[in-house]
Parts: C-alpha cells; structure tokens; sequence
C-alpha cells in the first residue's frame, strides 16, 4: 500500500518583494502551494516612515488583522513560513499568522529576509511552536539587491532538501 504523498505549503507575508521572491522560488521548486498573507491595512513601504511605522507596530507587539485566508494551512503536513525581519524579529502579520493557527503535530521550516541582522527571528519563531516540529531555518540577506541568483539557488536547494 503507498502512503498518501506529503502535502507541502509555503506561507509568507512580504512588504518589498524579497520574502515573496524566495517563497515562490521555493514552491516551485518543491511543487508546493503558495499563500500570501497581507494585513487589512498595510503600511507604505515608501520611504523610511516604513521603519518607524513598521518598528513600532513590533515594539507595540500589534497583531494586524489579516486578509482572509485563501488556503487553509492546517490541511498541510510541511508549512514553509518566510517573514522579513522587522526590529530583529518577525513581521507583524507574521505574529497573527502564529497566534491564530495551531501548527500543533505540523513539520515546519522557516525562512527570513533581512538586511544584515536577522536577530532573533527564529528563536522567537519557535517560541510560538512548541509542539510543531521545526526542520530547519535559512535566512536571505536582500536577495533582490544581492546576489540574487546565489539567492535563488540556495532557496531551491534548501527546499528541494527539507522535502526529500
Ligand atoms: C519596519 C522594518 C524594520 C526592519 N528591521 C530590520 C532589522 O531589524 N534587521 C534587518 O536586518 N533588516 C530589517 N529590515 C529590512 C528588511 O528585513 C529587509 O529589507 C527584507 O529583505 C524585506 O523583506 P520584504 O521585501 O519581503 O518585505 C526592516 C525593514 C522594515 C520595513
């Protein structure tokens, strides 16, 4: 009898096109299905009132309301979850994703852009999944300034790897 085939997702949130980059590298890669998360009311991502408005939201602890969910990630048995790295840590919608899903029982990966200083990104990640079993984690450094290809290499090799 042949067991039934692991369902994999990808799930990122992505203000600037480098976290979406490496997700849909990655889903391809694995032929895995993609979801999108976006706040409700998201922020600018011009100029720099992003950091101070983006920053504060995670010193704030803010949990935005998302946009619903178009796939639902519990009928999955690998989660991809990619964030940018806001103030050292994952992004805001990032913080709604893991309070309001119980990735429970759940093998997951995590992944993260940033620009020099991932921080605790996945150590506070994990905190929010205690009993879901974390694979592994891989950070991007602004994959869609530098060296994008070597970007895009490891993100298909990280990937194909975690689902073998
Ligand atoms: C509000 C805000 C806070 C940020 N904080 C950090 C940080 O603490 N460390 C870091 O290395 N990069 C930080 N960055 C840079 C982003 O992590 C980086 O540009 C990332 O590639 C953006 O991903 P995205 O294009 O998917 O949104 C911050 C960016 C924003 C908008």
């Amino acid at each position: 009898m042949s067991s039934s085939p692991t369902k994999k997702l990808v799930i990122y949130y992505s203000l600037e096109g480098n976290t979406k980059l490496m997700a849909e590298t990655m889903a391809k890669a694995i032929d895995a299905d993609i979801l999108a998360i976006a706040p409700q009311k998201e922020i600018s991502s011009k100029g720099f009132s992003k950091y101070f408005w983006g920053g504060s939201q995670v010193m704030m602890k803010r949990k935005p309301t998302l946009m619903p969910l178009s796939l639902n990630p519990l009928d999955y048995d690998l989660i991809i979850i990619g964030t940018p790295v806001w103030a050292w840590t994952y992004s805001p919608p990032i913080a709604t994703l893991l309070e309001e899903v119980d990735f429970s029982g759940k093998q997951m990966a995590l992944f993260s852009c940033h620009g020099g200083q991932n921080g605790k990104t996945f150590l506070h990640m994990k905190a929010h999944l205690p009993d879901s079993q974390v694979l592994d984690t891989i950070d991007f450094f602004e994959p869609l300034k530098n060296h994008t290809e070597e970007c895009i290499q490891r993100a298909l090799d990280w990937a194909r790897h975690l689902s073998q």
